[in-house]
């Protein structure tokens, strides 16, 4: 079970290169549409950033690195869009698993899951054991992943483990049930592609997250852009609720 701190019960010690960053990839079919492409070819080209962020995560010592594929509401797109995800997400495992590994990254799938057709699922299962005692980066997928789904999964199985007579839910009672309890709260949220929104992401964990928003599409974001985006983390005066002379004198 969890034994993270929660930035709600007690102000977390404050991580020069954040720990934990959780991004929206976003901008991929835009990305495809200027070069008069089909949308598809935005979510390939998507897959490089992917894997260029997986290795400046690595480099600058970032030890959770969370990105969100799919959400719950991208069911909603057009069916050849949607397979065309679940493809890309099959052969991108099915590839790039062992070499994930011989480079000590752990992965992680958050989501329903059950959804999914079952050769995908099985493909979880077993890329998830495969890595799981690797200690180095912790490299997390959302797919089929909705913020309020994680909430609503995590009481559930709080009743489930307590009986009928929970009682009052605290939050340090729920906390170990959600789908991240394995990760600290991100400390820095990127969402590319203009949009300033959450869409249903990590909404109980981004509670004091720090957020960044750019204009840069997911195929266009780089190592540099990333770097920039930790800069303006790194200006910031994280409070958790107190003041800044607080801050000062502590
Ligand atoms: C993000 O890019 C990828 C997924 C949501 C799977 P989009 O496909 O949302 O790209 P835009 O927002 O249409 O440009
Ligand atoms: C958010 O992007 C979900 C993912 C990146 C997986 P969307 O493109 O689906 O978000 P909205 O619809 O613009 O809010
Ligand atoms: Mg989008």
């Amino acid at each position: 079970m969890s034994s993270f701190i929660s930035s709600t019960s007690t102000v977390p010690e404050i991580a020069k290169v954040p720990r934990h960053i959780a991004m929206i990839m976003d901008g991929n079919g835009r990305w495809a549409k200027k070069r008069f492409l089909p949308r598809v070819a935005g979510h390939r080209k998507g897959l490089e950033t992917v894997r260029e962020m997986v290795r400046a995560c690595i480099d600058l010592k970032v030890d959770y690195l969370t990105l969100f594929a799919f959400s719950s509401e991208n069911w909603r797109r057009p069916a050849d869009e949607v397979s065309f995800l679940m493809q890309l997400f099959i052969r991108a495992m099915q590839r790039e698993v062992a070499r994930m590994s011989d480079n000590n990254i752990r992965l992680k799938i958050v989501g329903r899951l059950d959804r999914f057709e079952p050769q995908l699922v099985e493909l979880i299962e077993a890329s998830q054991k495969y890595t799981e005692n690797n200690t180095g980066l912790t490299l997390t997928i959302a797919a089929d992943y909705g913020g309020r789904w994680d909430i609503l999964q995590a009481t559930n199985e709080l009743i489930k483990s307590r009986g009928a007579d929970v009682g009052v839910v605290s939050e340090e009672a729920l906390a170990p049930f959600l789908a991240m309890a394995y990760a600290p709260e991100p400390d820095l949220f990127i969402r590319t592609g203009g949009e300033q929104r959450i869409s249903n992401f990590l909404l109980w964990q981004l509670a004091y997250a720090e957020l960044y928003f750019t204009d840069v599409l997911w195929p266009d974001f780089d190592t540099v852009a990333l770097k920039q985006a930790i800069a303006s983390y790194q200006s910031r005066e994280r409070r958790f609720g107190r003041t800044s002379e607080q801050l000062v004198n502590a």
